[in-house]
């Protein structure tokens, strides 16, 4: 069976009317600096780049060498080739249009450039997160309020993540589609089109350490998961947590599951601990695309109207019938 490169699948979907020549252009350079840093992480000590950076990121995150590291590669990848106006990222404090050396193009670009950067130092996996915005028309200067779209716009949303083997997990609204990197040939070849998530599962991933923070229906629906056969729910769960968001959202995509970050008593000014634009978003268009669902507990999250470029956000998201119960405790409950 010939083997179809990434692409070739976007000339493809550039044929069927699904993406633009520009679109296409912007896709493959991301996945060109995903593979650069794909090359970084897999060096581990030897190449240097573990360890903390010594600075902090606007989140008040202390920033890992290979966040930063990561950060530069997309930045430098995406500013010459004319397909964007902007990029915006969790690792800069504002958005940074491109330079005016350059010409502009009419997409946003969104990062999270390490995803689970908390775990590169003990050799587990991590990820780039990637979403894509169309500017809006006769904007001059691009400013932060520019990338305030709800999710819903996204053209394109994907994330790589660098395990056993590196994967690039894709949609363009056309469903949800995985590479594996061929390290050999440096190509991505596609190796499952359209994924779907089981509507059902038995398989839940969140942080359990938090569980004394956590608002009532986040409780009653743990509670219950965890009650197992005899319970309310009448079946036994499975707990998994990697602590990366590309590794777990990534399971639940194989094999089903539901992934929680809710927001809790901790911290009750912050409405989550994950970044809307930068994970939320482009998980939440990757997980409907494959016939899963996404909230903050309450509503879509692809429905949602960023207010701040690095606004947080609860996230429940993963196999549809799951989602659907862990919201409807917490819309009972209000
Ligand atoms: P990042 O490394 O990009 O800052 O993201 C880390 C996020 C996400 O990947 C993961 O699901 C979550 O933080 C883990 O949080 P806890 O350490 O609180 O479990
Ligand atoms: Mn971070
Ligand atoms: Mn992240
Ligand atoms: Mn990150």
């Amino acid at each position: 069976m010939t083997q179809v490169s990434l692409a070739r699948f976007l000339i493809e979907e550039q044929r069927a009317g699904h993406i633009t020549p520009d679109l296409r252009l912007l896709i493959e350079v991301v996945a060109r600096a995903c593979k650069s840093i794909s090359h970084a992480v897999s060096k581990g000590a030897l190449g240097g780049v573990l360890g903390d950076a010594g600075t902090g990121n606007i989140q008040g995150e202390a920033q890992k060498k290979l966040d930063v590291l990561s950060n530069e590669i997309l930045l430098e990848a995406n500013e010459w080739g004319g397909h964007l106006a902007a990029c915006a990222s969790e690792e800069m404090d504002h958005c940074q249009p491109i330079p005016n050396v350059y010409p502009k193009g009419h997409y946003l670009l969104l990062f999270d450039p390490l995803d689970g950067s908390s775990n590169i130092d003990v050799n587990i996996s991590v990820g780039t997160i990637f979403s894509v915005l169309r500017c809006p028309d006769g904007i001059s200067e691009v400013r932060d309020e520019h990338f305030l779209q709800p999710g819903r716009t996204q053209v394109a949303a994907g994330y790589t993540v660098y395990g056993p083997s590196t994967m690039l997990v894709l949609t363009v609204g056309n469903g949800t589609h995985a590479f594996t990197l061929d390290r050999e040939h440096g190509s991505f070849i596609l190796t499952q089109r359209a994924m779907r998530i089981p509507e059902d599962t038995k398989e839940f991933a969140v942080n359990m350490s938090n569980r004394r923070h956590w608002h009532a229906p986040m409780q009653r629906y743990i509670d219950e998961l965890l009650a197992g056969k005899t319970g309310p729910r009448g079946k036994d769960f499975n707990m998994r947590w990697v602590a990366s968001m590309v590794a777990d959202v990534h399971r639940i995509l194989t094999r089903g599951g539901i992934f929680i970050y809710p927001r809790d008593k901790k911290d009750p000014d912050k409405p989550g601990k994950l970044r809307l634009m930068y994970e939320a978003n482009p998980m939440s268009f990757i997980v409907e695309q494959a016939g899963g669902a996404a909230t903050n507990g309450y509503e879509r999250i692809l429905d949602l109207q960023p207010t701040q470029l690095h606004e947080r956000v609860a996230v429940f998201l993963g196999s549809k019938n799951e989602v659907e119960i862990a919201t409807r405790y917490h819309r009972e409950a209000q």
